[in-house]
């Protein structure tokens, strides 16, 4: 099993790649700047009261008691209160027409992701990789079908709970292209550490090329039989016999009962859509990365890479089906 690679920035709030991330940001660096301040107010005072302590025992200065105890941290947290109320983004703010809509549902531990593009028509359902239109308002929908989660990616914004039953709406605009870092960050059970999430923010004709791509159904199956089978040299031949046979071990071992891979077997909403797997960066939601050895490690070994995942290991598969498993979600690009 390979480390996962680290094909994101850090997450960051200093490194913000949005206006609701921005503001933060400038937020946190005040707050920053001036505790330092205070800190080393309060350090100078209290050197010079015990430098002084020695000359007049039990001696208060009057003007560090009412300064010190009541005028100073009075002026310090009123116009705080003022700066960062003025600094709050509107209640709910109603979306753009053109914005881009996306519905994320938390699951135990993975994230659903359906897209309405408003100017497009489109509409997509994937997981756990949410992509952005660079500089184009995003109208998250923030749900959750099991417990409370919580809604965190510190390039973008701030967090936002993911409550069952109720939509929480949060706007977003990429500012810069880039793949950031999310976490769910409520505690949501076992493996609420590797619930990640990957937003890949992109320019807005990659975007729509994306959507598009993500919007049709499985890659079709090359036929075994139209692929040339040259003499002594058959390796595309069986490279496309493996595909055949790793999308039969799918539907014989009914991983289609928890997820869809839309042209194949559409029926089930449990799991993370499959449609275009291969296309993602990661798998068990920011797990490992997104390698064929990876995917057949993760598909058999799921409950010891990730104990308390809602898939089962598939420790019972034979090798060479597991191969041609694993090379076929793989090939979903
Ligand atoms: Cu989901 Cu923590």
């Amino acid at each position: 099993m390979k480390a996962p690679v680290e094909l994101f920035e850090r997450p960051s709030v200093l490194r913000p790649a949005g206006d609701a991330a921005q503001t933060i940001a400038g937020l946190s660096i005040e707050l920053m700047v001036g505790a330092a301040l205070i800190f080393l107010l309060v350090m100078m005072l209290l050197a010079w009261a015990v430098v002084r302590s020695g000359a007049k025992p039990g001696l208060h200065p009057r003007w560090l008691v009412y300064g010190g105890g009541l005028v100073l941290p009075t002026a310090v947290v009123t116009a705080l209160l003022i700066h960062g109320y003025e600094r709050t983004p509107a209640w709910q703010p109603p979306p753009q027409d053109d914005a881009l809509i996306v519905g994320v549902t938390a699951h135990l531990y993975w994230w659903e992701l359906r897209y309405r593009d408003p100017v497009s028509g489109r509409e997509v359902v994937t997981a756990n990789e949410l992509h952005l239109p660079v500089g184009r308002p995003v109208r998250l929908g923030l749900s959750s079908a099991d417990v409370i989660h919580s809604f965190w990616v510190p390039a973008l914004a701030g967090k936002v709970d993911m409550v069952p039953g109720r939509v929480n709406h949060l706007l977003v605009k990429a500012s810069r292209a880039g793949v950031f870092r999310g976490q769910c960050a409520e505690f949501c059970g076992e493996q609420h550490a590797r619930m990640a999430l990957h937003v890949v923010a992109e320019p807005p004709a990659a975007f729509d090329a994306w959507l598009a791509g993500q919007g049709e159904p499985a890659a079709a199956l090359p036929e075994p039989a139209d692929v040339p089978d040259p003499p002594g040299a058959p390796p595309a031949r069986l490279q496309a016999a493996e595909l055949v046979q790793g999308r039969q071990v799918f539907l014989e071992q009914r991983c289609n009962a928890c997820h869809s891979v839309r042209g194949v077997a559409e029926e089930a909403r449990l799991g993370p859509d499959l449609t275009h797997v291969g296309s993602r960066l990661y798998l068990g939601a920011g797990t490992l990365a997104n390698q064929p050895a990876n995917m057949a490690h993760w598909v058999a070994h799921t409950q010891t890479v990730k104990p308390g995942a809602r898939m089962p290991s598939a420790l019972a598969l034979e090798p060479a089906a597991l191969r041609a498993l694993a090379a076929w979600l793989s090939s979903l690009k």
